[in-house]
């Protein structure tokens, strides 16, 4: 038979997501740092509204302008300043798209999101990925990271999966000393200490691109909405690189409504930093190194002579799913999603008989 693909999307090797059992009823989901809680219940409003006004009939705003706008509020910004995409994921390929061109080079460090040497893939024009490990106490390698040429940068902050965060004067450092575009996908940043943000430094940095996303601290994951932050000049140029409608109408409206409700978001926030406290000390008191997290999650590495990868498999037995990664530097630890207080409860004594076997 011919072949009508080239060799480059034969040899593409895909994203792994973690696994979504289809029936969510029996088990303990802790793999894909979804947030335990549901979302703001302002947003059936936004949903009645939408239905009970048949204005589904119509096509969205092509550039979501009223989600923006509420956005830039929140952020104190100018709304220019904003691309709304479908999930983060979109607007990461969507600037990998916009720079990296034929035989173009980005840089990550490694371990972190999976999702970037994967897009830089589906490429499929010889962009060169360069990965510098993390250093052993699993931050960022400033002095290698820089030691390298390239048109873009890309790195979570807090880091997945260690959910390590870098401290502001450390990304100024790269942002001023690094020559090319520089993406800080902030998916976690809601979870962090206050004021940790970067989007505050966009007006001094032209090279900073931030992602953000609605689908961890606001519970929506399965809406897929995200945006991008950047100087204007910037914003405007990766516009011309999403689909015409990237956003429906229901996204649009549910992550404003969710967005507008602070006080049901902080309190959420509020109540996963507090399970995350309190499971780091649990995982302590059974032996388990845990790396100091910024996040939704944990990153754990069980007692010796306790193996990631068994106790991986005796949770999934039991029904409770957390994520294990076989490659350097991850392959000793487990990165456990905070669920409720129940769950994590659950988690914990389930390890407590696992670790007596
Ligand atoms: C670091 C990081 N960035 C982005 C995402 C994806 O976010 P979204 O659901 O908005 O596409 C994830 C999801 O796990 C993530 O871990």
């Amino acid at each position: 038979m011919k072949d009508y693909f080239p060799q480059a999307l034969h040899e593409l090797a895909p994203y792994i997501p973690g696994e979504q059992p289809s029936s969510t009823s029996k088990i303990i989901k802790l793999n894909t740092n979804e947030n335990p809680y549901p979302p703001s219940p302002k947003i059936l409003e936004a949903i009645q509204d939408i239905l009970s006004n048949g204005y589904l009939r119509k096509y969205p705003q092509p550039t979501s302008k009223n989600l923006c706008e509420s956005i830039a509020k929140y952020f104190q910004i100018d709304p220019e300043m904003i691309l709304a995409t479908n999930g983060s994921d979109e607007g990461i390929s969507i600037l990998f798209r916009s720079v990296l061109t034929q035989n173009a080079k980005l840089i990550i460090p490694w371990p972190t999101y999976s999702l970037y040497p994967v897009i830089a893939g589906q490429l499929m024009n010889n962009t060169k990925v360069v990965y510098v490990k993390l250093k052993n106490d699993y931050h960022l390698d400033i002095e290698q990271i820089l030691s390298h040429k390239g048109n873009l940068l890309a790195f979570a902050n807090p880091n997945a999966p260690t959910g390590i965060l870098e401290n502001k004067d450390i990304l100024r450092y790269i942002l001023s000393n690094f020559d090319g575009l520089v993406l800080v996908d902030e998916a976690y940043i809601d979870f962090a200490s206050p004021d940790s943000s970067m989007i505050s430094e966009i007006k001094n940095f032209p090279n900073l691109i931030v992602s953000r996303t609605f689908s961890k601290s606001y519970s929506l994951a399965g809406l897929r909405v995200g945006f991008l932050v950047s100087q204007t000049q910037n914003i405007s140029l990766l516009m011309k690189l999403k689909d015409s409608y990237n956003l429906g109408m229901l996204e649009q409206t549910i992550a404003k409504s969710a967005l507008e409700d602070i006080s049901y978001f902080r309190n959420n926030i509020q109540k996963i930093i507090s399970s995350r406290n309190k499971l780091q000390t649990d995982l302590e008191n059974l032996g388990f190194y845990v790396l100091s997290s910024q996040t939704n999650f944990l990153f754990v590495k069980p007692p010796s002579p306790f193996l990631a990868e068994d106790i991986f498999l005796n949770l999934k037995n039991l029904n409770i799913f957390v994520r294990y990664f076989k490659e350097e530097m991850c392959k000793d630890f487990l990165r456990i999603t905070i669920g409720t207080e129940e769950e994590n409860e659950l988690l914990v004594s389930s390890l407590v008989s696992i670790l007596k076997r």
